[in-house]
Formats: structure tokens, sequence, C-alpha cells
């Protein structure tokens, strides 16, 4: 690969000023100041340096999003604005949100370019964890968690799977599900006849958000990150961990997901 594309591949600038930065002798390869734009490198192996900082190549971008109230999550929207909106600035291009979370839910959203895994995350075969802090409009019973737990009823597409349920306070939960089913929470939380007050995702596969970040800021993944998330998209048999496999197993089958939907890079 050219040094100039590498360059602003990295979201360094465009063409002419990543040029601007090889003639001011800030850019380094394995050591030696770069000496034009044009000198083609192994991105996986060469050793590129601006101002003596190390650019790891990475070949797709991927940001977590404390999603606001009033986005939606979208690439585009005629009449609403759209979770890209808010990324406009950080240079990555074709990256689409990894699922959908409602308008009026906030937290953890990831978006990235990277299709692949992107759909592995997404696939109703990969069970991968979201744990949402849920507001309710009452307190939850025993009864009523152990429904959740084992799976409820919420529409056409047989039981949901087992979930976890965290009591935080009375009428605030923490709640894990493995699936990614239209309005789920909000309609496991009707099945046991109770309400959403609000919704904030605080976990994605393994990806837990970083609570530095104020609603509508973003930041890049770091390497340890997209390592986690990885991993946590492997085939359910090389997962460590997982609760509830059997029962998970069992309902594989009937179940489908919505976010699935939203795959529009892969
Ligand atoms: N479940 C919901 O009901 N809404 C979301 O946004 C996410 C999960």
């Amino acid at each position: 690969m050219r040094l100039d594309k590498f360059l602003s591949e990295m979201n360094l600038g465009t063409r002419s000023q990543v040029k601007k930065l090889i003639r001011q002798n800030m850019v380094t390869v394995n050591g030696i100041p770069a000496q034009n734009a044009e000198m083609k490198i192994d991105e996986l192996t060469d050793r590129v340096c601006l101002r003596g900082n190390w650019l790891p190549y990475r070949r797709y971008a991927y940001y977590m999003l404390n999603k606001p109230e009033g986005v939606v999550s979208a690439t585009r929207d005629n009449t609403s604005r759209t979770v890209i909106s808010l990324l406009e600035g950080c240079g990555a291009k074709d990256i689409f949100p990894v699922g959908r979370l409602d308008k009026d839910t906030t937290g953890l959203l990831l978006l990235t370019n990277d299709g692949e895994l992107a759909h592995r995350l997404l696939s109703p075969k990969k069970h991968v964890d979201k744990t949402y802090e849920v507001m309710l409009e009452h307190p939850l019973d025993r009864e009523d968690i152990r429904r959740l737990e084992s799976g409820v009823s919420i529409g056409g597409e047989g039981l949901t799977l087992p979930a976890r349920v965290e009591v935080l306070k009375p009428g605030q939960i923490r709640l894990t599900i493995q699936e990614g089913r239209f309005h789920q929470v909000k309609r496991m939380m009707l099945a046991v006849g109770n309400g959403v007050r609000s919704l904030k995702r605080v976990s994605f596969g393994g990806l837990e958000l970083d609570e530095g970040l104020a609603p509508g800021e973003y930041r890049e993944l770091t390497e340890e990150e997209i390592r986690v998330l990885t991993a946590g998209a492997q085939p359910e048999s090389e997962k460590p961990g997982d609760f509830c496999k059997k029962k998970i197993a069992a309902q594989d089958e009937e179940n489908d997901t919505d976010e699935t939907r939203n795959v529009t890079g892969y």
C-alpha cells in the first residue's frame, strides 16, 4: 500500500494533508524518515510512526457511542436525526450501527464498517449478551423474575431465551438478554404486566459502556475492546461462561432477531 493512502486511511487527513506531514519529516517507516508519499509499505509488518507515535494498521473503524434519546439507529432517515450524524467528524467511511436501539433508548451502540464482525455479533445463533439498565413502572416480584429468566411469550416467535435479572433497587433492574428482537425488553416487561420508564444499554458482547462518555459522545474502541468483541462473537461451542446453554439450544431454532436487519455493510 502507498504510504499516503495508509496515512489517510488512518484518518490523518486528505492525501494532500498527509503529504505535507511527510514533507515535514514527521513520518517514519521502520525508524527512517519517509522521503516520499508514494513509497510502498507493508501495512501489516512495517512500523509507521507519526511524530514518534506508532500507527498500528486498522482495516476497519470501530466506535462506541453513548446514544442519546431522540436519535434513530439508522444510517439515514427522512425526519429524525441519525446516530451517524453524531459521528460526522470521525472521518471513517461507510460506518453503520450494529443493531438498533429504539429512539428513546440510550447507551451503548457500536458503529463500524466491519460488516463481517457486525454480522457475527447480530447472528441469532451467537447469543451475544446485551445488558440493559431498566427503570420500571413497578417493582418486580419473585414470580416475574422467574418468568423473565426462564422465557416469556412476547409475540409469535416462541418464548424469549433465558435471561438474567439483577434487582438494583425496587423498580430498577439490570437485564441481560441474548437476542435482539424488536422492542424486546419493553415487550418482556409487558409480558409480566409491567412497563418501561427508561432503558439504557450498558454492555454488548462483553463491551462495556464507557461512563466517561456523555450522551451523544463517542470514542474509538481500544485494541483490547476489539479483541473482546471478536471473542464474544465466536461460535457458541467456543464461548466460555455462557449461562443456560441447554435451554438456549432448545429454543434456538424457533427464534429470529430484529437486529440482524441493521447489518448494512455485509
Ligand atoms: N429492547 C427494547 O425494547 N428497546 C431497545 O431499544 C432495545 C431492547
